[in-house]
């Protein structure tokens, strides 16, 4: 059973809440999200050619592939920010394709993305950048929407920064810190993108433990774009690989491994290479000259 962002924080749930949401549940057997034979191009440059996937409510997709391949795109198109040339796109069990800005402002109140560069407004504190969502919503007294905000700083695991400017803070606790705002819209599903590029393995690895806490506490439907196999092996449900413009592999982290997709295994040498363990007599056997 899936907790929302006032049980989990407040623990104030309503039975109309848990009726609405039980209603919601059993719409669980469509796709949540799915790209129906998408393809987007930029100009001569084809991007996404017939790319198809699904992602029912709950799970977490992620999205490999190497840089340029359109894992951001694909995010993109999600939020409505870009159009596809071809083919359907499905979130929150509504055909968007042909959305404008007025129903998508009401889609993207259920779906928010968490931007790789975290996205927060400079000028507001970690406190009022959360805040910001919930008096956006409306109907909250400054009582409530504190004890909201404290409890999601708290539960990303930022709690005694809420005074501070985004400035004062490093680039994986930005990137907590707009996973709280994002929580704190209530979203039913997030995209995060590369959460766990440019900070250090702890950070990541803190991250990773968050997101996963998020999709078993919440339920949030997610989609997940990463390099970070590691990352990818403990949160995915699903995985698809993208590779000039076209979905080559598309299961789960286990059939991944036994992928016959030459690229995808390169991916996955790639990323088992422990370079850390590397001495300097492999080093030395590695690069020609002295050291
Ligand atoms: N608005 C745009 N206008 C023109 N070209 C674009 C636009 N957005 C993306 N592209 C192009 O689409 C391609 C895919 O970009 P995208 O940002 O999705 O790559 P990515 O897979 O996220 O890569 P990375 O891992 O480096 O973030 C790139 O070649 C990019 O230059
Ligand atoms: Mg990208």
């Amino acid at each position: 059973m899936s907790d929302t962002i006032e049980t989990v924080v407040v623990n104030n749930s309503t039975p109309e809440a848990e009726t609405a949401r039980r209603s919601e549940e059993s719409r669980d057997d469509k796709p949540y999200l799915e790209f129906d034979h998408v393809s987007k191009s930029f100009g001569d440059k084809h991007v996404l050619r017939d790319v198809s996937w699904r992602v029912r409510s709950g799970e977490t997709m992620c999205i490999l592939g190497r840089s340029g391949v359109g894992k951001s795109v694909s995010l993109h198109n999600i939020m409505g920010f870009l159009k596809p040339d071809a083919g359907r796109i499905w979130v929150a069990y509504e055909d968007i394709t042909d959305y404008g800005e007025k129903d998508m402002e009401r889609i993207r109140k259920k779906v928010t993305m968490v931007f790789q560069s975290g996205a927060l407004f400079d000028s507001l504190t970690v406190g009022e950048n959360v805040a910001f969502p919930l008096r956006e919503r409306g109907g909250l007294d400054e009582a409530q929407i504190f004890q909201i905000v404290d409890g999601l700083l708290e539960m990303v695991g930022v709690g005694h920064m809420r005074d501070l400017l985004p400035a004062e803070l490093s680039t994986g606790m930005r990137r907590s810190v707009a996973i709280a705002r994002a929580l704190s819209a209530e979203p039913e599903c997030i995209l995060y993108d590369e959460p766990t590029t440019m900070v250090d393995p702890m950070m990541a690895h803190l991250l990773g433990d968050l997101i996963q806490k998020l999709k078993y506490q919440l339920k949030l439907t997610s989609v997940v774009v990463t390099h970070d196999m590691a990352l990818a092996q403990k949160l995915a449900d699903k995985l698809i690989f993208l590779h000039e413009g076209r979905v080559v592999f598309y299961g789960t982290p286990k059939e991944m491994e036994n992928s016959k997709e030459e690229i995808v295994q390169e991916f996955l040498e790639l990323d088992s290479t422990d370079f850390t363990s590397f001495g300097k007599t492999d080093l030395r056997r590695a690069l020609p000259g002295d050291l």
